[in-house]
């Protein structure tokens, strides 16, 4: 049984914060730090009457409508978000109760949750579609999966500079159009204080060390896959789409990757005149001589053409939407398997069956890795989606307007500010019911 994504929306916050042009100054900082140093150029900002709520019924309209789905198609409705503002009646409800105001059925029929483990959990939220429709208790219904998040940091975080907020919808079917699962996967699973919120709105970071668990728990995760399904080499994938808090951290990973993949290969054969082989432990008398080996070759290999032109094949491409939106938390990976399927789309790449190795993190601490192929309409799929539209649509914000929206979303503050933009044939937050609940509505 094949079973994988059939389809995928986005919906991006529709705002935009310049981090050269808008950020950088207001931080006194330079805007390399931001553009080459972290690889980002702008954050998604939700306006005013956009929440995680708004963000993912309005990916999952677009979804639906695309595919022409009705509510009894769906079977499960599974959201995955650390932004949540509700610690009992889950994101997925609230959703549903948008998408019904919209269509004649019905979701009573549909199991719905909620699913937590930081920016993981969207990828976990896949595995339970899969295992769902793979035990055969879908009833030949698809499962909606939505990821989405307000990805916030307190004024003044090292984070500050990586905030994004946008939801991503995908359908999960038998013989996708897009890309199928592997049965195969790998965990790194440890507990850490990287990153968290307890009962806070804006994460508490240790922002240095959560990169390191981040690389220590893929590694993990890759080595745990490997024990499953044999190694894996980087000429096998044609691309690798990581978990993208900010492009820099998928730089360090994917360099990391790829000497793992390499090592033992031909591909070390050719290296070893200009940068030597790969420093293994045993050959040292201590940990420290080891570690230094290791940097040194790490700072060789990033040099080396071998490692450029499969860096510009397998990982630039994944990159191309986090740079302009920031980080997404649960759809982070998700955005950066689109990205890459765009650019394959518009290179003019025929992927169908190529294979994707995908790499998924959640602090906490979590990654996970698993393959995927690539479908026969993934182009037509590809061709359906209007990624460019949105984030050319977005608003641009000065600093002044991004403090405001900033205090918008804190829920410590209940100052009101207009709205940025006028929404359209979209759902907007529209205040709040008498038992604290939060209300929506769709406007046309
Ligand atoms: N030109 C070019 N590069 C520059 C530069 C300039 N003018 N100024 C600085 N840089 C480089 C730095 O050398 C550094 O690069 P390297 O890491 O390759 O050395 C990079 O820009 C960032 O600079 P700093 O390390 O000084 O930045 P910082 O300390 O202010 O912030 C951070 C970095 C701690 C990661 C911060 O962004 C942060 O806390 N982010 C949130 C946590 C996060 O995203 N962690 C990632 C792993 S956890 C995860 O993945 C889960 C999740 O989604 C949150």
């Amino acid at each position: 049984m094949t079973v994988g994504i059939d389809a995928m929306e986005i919906h991006a916050g529709k705002l935009r914060l310049d981090l050269a042009e808008t950020f950088a100054p207001a931080m006194d900082e330079d805007p390399g730090k931001y553009t080459k140093g972290l690889g980002l150029h702008a954050s998604s900002f939700p306006d005013v009457h956009e929440d995680i709520v708004t963000m993912g019924a309005n990916a999952a309209h677009r979804l639906m409508e695309r595919k022409g789905l009705e509510p009894d198609d769906i079977g499960r409705i599974d959201v995955a978000t650390e932004s949540a503002f509700d610690n009992s009646k889950p994101v997925s409800t609230y959703i549903a109760g948008c998408l019904e105001a919209v269509y004649e059925g019905d979701f009573h029929h549909a199991n719905k949750g909620e699913r937590k483990f930081a920016c993981i959990s969207g990828t976990q939220s896949l595995d339970d579609a899969y295992n769902w429709i793979r035990a055969d208790r879908n009833r030949g219904r698809a499962a909606l999966v939505i990821a989405t998040d307000t990805a916030l940091y307190a004024r003044g975080d090292a984070g500050e500079a990586t905030q994004g907020a946008g939801a991503v919808a995908m359908l999960i079917s038998e013989d996708p159009d897009l890309v199928a699962l592997s049965q195969e996967q790998g965990f790194g699973s440890a507990d850490e204080t990287d990153f968290l919120k307890p009962n806070q709105q804006f994460p508490s970071v240790d922002g240095k060390r959560s990169v390191q668990v981040y690389l220590a728990r893929m590694r993990e995760a890759l080595e745990d896959y490997e024990s499953v399904a044999g190694r894996v080499y980087s000429e096998e994938f044609r691309y690798v789409p990581f978990h993208t808090p900010f492009p820099g951290m998928v730089r360090k990973a994917a360099l990391l990757g790829y000497r793992h993949m390499t090592r033992g290969t031909a591909i070390e054969d050719d290296l070893e005149p200009a940068i030597g082989r790969q420093p293994l432990p045993d050959e040292f008398d201590d940990e420290s001589g080891y570690r230094d080996a290791v940097r040194e070759y790490m700072d060789a290999l990033k040099e080396t053409e071998q490692y450029g032109e499969w860096y510009d094949q397998a990982i630039e491409p994944t990159l191309d939407i986090a740079r302009h939106v920031g980080n997404w938390y649960t759809g982070s990976v998700h955005v950066a398997r689109l990205s890459a399927l765009r650019r394959a789309r518009e290179d003019g790449i025929d992927a169908t069956g190529e294979r994707l190795l995908v790499g998924s993190y959640g602090s906490g601490a979590q990654a996970e890795i698993h393959t995927e192929t690539v479908q026969e309409e993934w182009e037509t799929e590809l061709d359906a989606l209007d990624i460019d539209d949105q984030l050319d649509d977005r608003r641009d914000i000065s600093f002044e307007e991004y403090e405001e929206i900033h205090d918008a979303h804190n829920h410590a503050k209940d100052d009101e500010f207009d709205a940025l933009t006028t929404p359209s044939g979209e759902f907007v937050r529209d205040g709040q019911g008498p038992m604290n609940e939060r209300t929506y509505r769709y406007v046309e």
